[in-house]
């Protein structure tokens, strides 16, 4: 038997653990793609040091056995044979693995999973770690649109990150068994060096990620994407009528080029999605997205929350649904899939006790702005906790003091929250909070109760032959 790393799956190999995913815990995968049931799994550390012996070549099960046998010494050939072997089918059953009778058979795998039902010992599956494995960096500040919600202030689109800062970040990252980095902005592909910076990427075997408006595409950045398997990109569109799209970015001719680089990514079979933030402007329009984006096979995301701008100034708010606009927003959304999949979220959210941690907030990634200042989360650019201009990342994600305190935040630190009925359809940022309440971190705002309060009447109403204000849960 021969077995290899599927192309779409990146494995790593930590000091306790390994680390198997796909790209869609870091991107997207299309909406047909659901025999593809892989995420992400945690390997014990016997079970990576197997693992470790594998590459995207296919090797036969005897010579990986041989090499591991120096390794496992304690152990019988023929016990350690039937024990990788069943340990590698079970990862191909669950599409992580490609394996075939003969070398060719292995190549020829596909992306699909091996069926055939196998039990894995619990020896080599984990409990999951929290480790630093994406790296969001803001290329460049730079933008070609203006859109009115944008968090970053106009003003402060003047900036592009050094592209030997930007290596030195990848190679470090790397260097840590990072498995992903999202290139974002800004518009990213205002940056001269971004092709470079993407080419690097794949030459680092990391997954990457483009946050981007699509109206810079080049048949260039086209080719670079087409040839890794580990990229996807999330663009923004606000409505299918141009009218509406233009009046967000403030960029005539905009959505033409938005919809037909979405169109070209797409015969390419680059994975993408689209995000669609939905605002005044665009509330009557922005089940359009979600339509066309089925019709064509496109993961959509729609979200009402528009957090103000990082300088604190509120002014991007007045684009933001009033609680009535959201109200309408929901009902045009509401079904039984959108009822049982806000009821399944709120489910695991009531079970959250004042242990849990308010957010993921310097758990699995870090972001970092074209001036190297690093900071929690695309959004947050107030909170600097660190720069890797003149210190290393391993330094800011293990020392920093800022990064340590707000890692330990847990819900309890928000008392009102811990018991609020509202609470599984709500979810508490920090950023949210500081960019909105001038830096304070704990202070919500009454909009984001009063939404979670009316999503949850609507919620619980559903289906119910009682009147609107129905506690069922
Ligand atoms: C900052 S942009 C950067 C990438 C690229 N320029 C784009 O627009 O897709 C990333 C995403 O953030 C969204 N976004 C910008 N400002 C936002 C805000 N205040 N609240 C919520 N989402 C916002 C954009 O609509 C876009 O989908
Ligand atoms: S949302 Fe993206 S495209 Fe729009 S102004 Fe901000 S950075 Fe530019
Ligand atoms: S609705 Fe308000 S009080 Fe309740 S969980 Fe959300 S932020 Fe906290």
């Amino acid at each position: 038997m021969f077995f290899r790393l599927n192309d779409r799956i990146l494995f790593r190999q930590y000091t306790e653990f390994g680390y198997l995913t796909d790209n869609s815990m870091f991107g997207y995968r299309f909406l047909n793609e659901d025999n593809l049931s892989v995420r992400e799994k945690y390997i014990s550390e016997s079970g990576s040091v197997m693992l470790g012996m594998l590459s995207r070549t296919p090797q036969d099960l005897d010579s990986i056995v041989r090499k591991l046998i120096k390794v496992f010494t304690d152990v019988d050939y023929e016990t350690l044979r039937q024990d990788t072997l069943e340990f590698f089918i079970y990862l191909a059953s669950e599409g992580y693995l490609c394996c075939g009778e003969s070398s060719e058979a292995c190549n020829s795998f596909g992306h699909g999973s091996y069926n055939f039902a196998s039990a894995v010992s619990e020896d080599y599956i984990s409990e999951p770690y929290n480790f630093l494995r994406s790296i969001h960096v803001e290329t460049t500040t730079l933008c070609n649109e203006r859109c009115l919600h944008c968090y970053i202030p106009h003003g402060y689109k003047n900036k592009l990150i050094d592209p030997l800062l930007l290596y030195k970040i990848l190679e470090e990252g790397r260097a840590m068994n990072i498995i992903n980095v999202t290139f974002s902005g800004g518009e990213p592909m205002m940056h001269p060096e971004f092709l470079s910076f993407l080419r690097r990427s794949r030459e680092l075997d990391l997954s990457v990620n483009v946050l981007t408006n699509l109206t810079l595409l080049t048949r260039e950045i086209i080719a670079e994407m087409a040839n890794n398997p580990m990229l996807s990109v999330q663009t923004s569109l606000y409505s299918m009528n141009a009218d509406v799209h233009d009046s967000i970015t403030q960029l005539r001719g905009s959505f033409e080029k938005t919809k037909s680089a979405v169109l070209k990514l797409l015969s390419q079979g680059i994975h993408l999605q689209i995000s669609c933030p939905i605002m005044k402007h665009n509330k009557d329009s922005f089940s359009s997205v979600i339509e066309w984006a089925g019709a064509n096979n496109i993961p959509a995301a729609v979200n009402h929350v528009i957090f103000a701008s990082y300088d604190n100034s509120n002014t991007n708010l007045v684009n933001r649904l009033s609680i009535d606009d959201l109200s309408v927003v929901i009902d045009k959304q509401i079904s039984a899939d959108y009822v049982s999949s806000l009821r399944e979220t709120a489910r695991e959210k009531y079970l959250l006790t004042g242990d849990s941690p308010i957010c993921s907030v310097f758990r699995y990634y870090l972001c970092v702005s074209a001036d190297g200042d690093v900071f929690p989360c695309a959004g947050w650019q107030s909170k600097k906790v660190g720069n890797l201009r003149t210190q290393t990342i391993r330094e800011i994600w293990e020392e920093a003091s800022e990064v340590r305190y707000l890692r330990q935040i847990k819900r309890r630190d928000f008392p009102k929250c811990v018991s609020c009925e509202d609470r599984g359809y709500c979810t508490v940022c920090m950023m949210v909070n500081a960019n909105e309440n001038s830096g304070d971190i704990f202070r919500i705002s009454d909009f984001h109760c009063r939404a979670a309060a009316m999503t949850r009447a609507k919620i619980n109403s559903y289906g119910c032959n009682y009147h609107q204000g129905c506690s069922r849960e």
